[in-house]
């Protein structure tokens, strides 16, 4: 399958679109370069109907502004072949929208069916390299094109890594020719967080291979932590970043991300012309677009093999964690003896259990915690949508009846 473009080449700065800051976005077309389209919005079926349905709006703004493409439900870090589900909606959705330019999250939420739709890092070590690499592969075969990897925001690092952040993206970008989406909040989050330097961080980073970056508010909890809320302006010390690596890159997309907190707009166009005005300082305007074609291909069933012995103790590892996140009787087996508890899962390798024994205990409950509010809003969601449903059905029927 050929997905042609229509549009012209991303380029600049602009916002991650939400169907809710339509007219916003639409009446400041000319100070925003280009959008990124949450692929979720419109290939989950809960949060499309609940939405732009008929994706009219998204249709109006793609036709006046370049897009890109962002997903969020891959969960390439699970060791586990990627969801057939996901594949096949996002083809369609990138050849329905046009949109050729992708990313997704360099992490893993989903475990066995159970999705945290909270962002867990990968351990820093080369067994998550190499199942990032093939997984990687399989999704770019399968969507027919390669993709860019976001750094997310973390919790914790896993303990007794080899590697620090950093090495490791740089050492898959060597496995693969993933480019990187960075996403300089979480960055600055992070090092914040987790006591290191960002700046030494870029000079370890592959920076040759950044093709996007993320910007977004957030604030400093009472704790002492930064969260990346989506909710506010950019930072001061996130825009010094963000210019160093503007200069240090080659860089063309540069996204602003706001989940909430709109009005007024004004605001939030400030951010997008502060974005704008970095960026063109460190850009010829004048460049030749390039174009390109993308073809998917069906991909081997078989791979990547989860099952390889190889990826083992990473799986279990996986396992391991969602479980003392989602089950509390594995909470009390893995309080009474975690070696047990672990071979339960497969989780016999000793580096590896002792890098989830000493995984923040803190962050850990915080997990747990945040799974129970997940399940009771995933509860209220499904029952609100089959209401839905059920109430589309009688209007459906009823209007049969008084037409019959
Ligand atoms: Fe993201
Ligand atoms: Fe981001």
């Amino acid at each position: 399958m050929e997905t042609p473009s229509h549009h012209g080449r991303p380029r600049g700065a602009g916002i991650a679109y939400r169907f809710n800051i339509h007219e916003e976005i639409m009446s400041h077309c000319d100070r925003i370069d280009l959008l990124e389209i949450s692929t979720e919005d419109y290939i989950v079926r809960e949060r499309r109907l609940g939405s732009d349905n008929e994706m009219s709006l998204l249709r109006e703004a793609l036709a006046t502004f370049p897009g890109v493409a962002h997903g969020i439900s891959l969960s390439i870090g699970t060791v586990a072949r990627p969801a057939k589900w996901y594949l096949d909606a996002t083809n369609r959705f990138l050849a329905d929208s046009g949109l050729q330019i992708f990313s997704e999250h360099c992490a893993f939420h989903s475990v066995d069916g159970s999705d945290l739709t909270l962002f867990l890092e990968m351990p820093f070590a080369e067994e998550s390299i190499s199942w990032l690499a093939r997984k990687y592969e399989a999704v770019k075969a399968a969507i027919g094109r390669p993709f860019a990897l976001e750094n997310v925001t973390y919790f914790f690092p896993v303990p007794h890594c080899p590697l620090d952040e950093a090495t490791f993206f740089r050492w898959l970008c060597e496995e693969t020719d993933a480019t990187m989406l960075l996403d300089v909040t979480n960055l600055f989050n992070n090092s914040q967080n987790h006591g290191y330097d960002a700046g030494e961080f870029l000079d370890r980073y592959p920076l040759d291979r950044v093709s996007q970056i993320h910007l977004a508010g957030g604030f400093l909890t009472r704790q002492g932590q930064w969260e990346d809320s989506h909710s506010e302006p950019v930072m001061e010390p996130v825009w010094e970043l963000y210019e160093e690596v503007i200069r240090r890159t080659n860089c063309e997309i540069v996204i602003l991300e706001r989940d909430s907190k709109f009005h007024p707009f004004d605001r939030v166009m400030d951010d997008i012309d502060r974005a704008r005005e970095i960026f063109w300082n460190y850009r010829d305007e004048n460049e030749a677009p390039a174009s390109a074609r993308f073809a998917s291909k069906s991909i081997d069933e078989n791979l990547p093999d989860p099952e390889a012995p190889e990826f083992s103790q990473l799986r279990a590892f996986q396992r391991a964690m969602m479980a003392r996140i989602t089950e509390a009787g594995f909470r009390e087996a893995w309080a009474r003896n975690p070696a047990d508890a672990g071979a339960m899962v497969g989780l016999f390798d000793k580096t590896w259990l002792q890098r989830l024994i000493d995984c923040d205990p803190a962050s850990m409950d915080r997990l747990a915690n945040s799974w129970k509010a997940i399940e009771v809003e995933d509860a209220q969601i499904q029952e609100e949508y089959e209401q839905g449903e059920w109430a589309a059905w009688a209007d459906l029927l009823s209007s049969e009846e008084l037409s019959s």
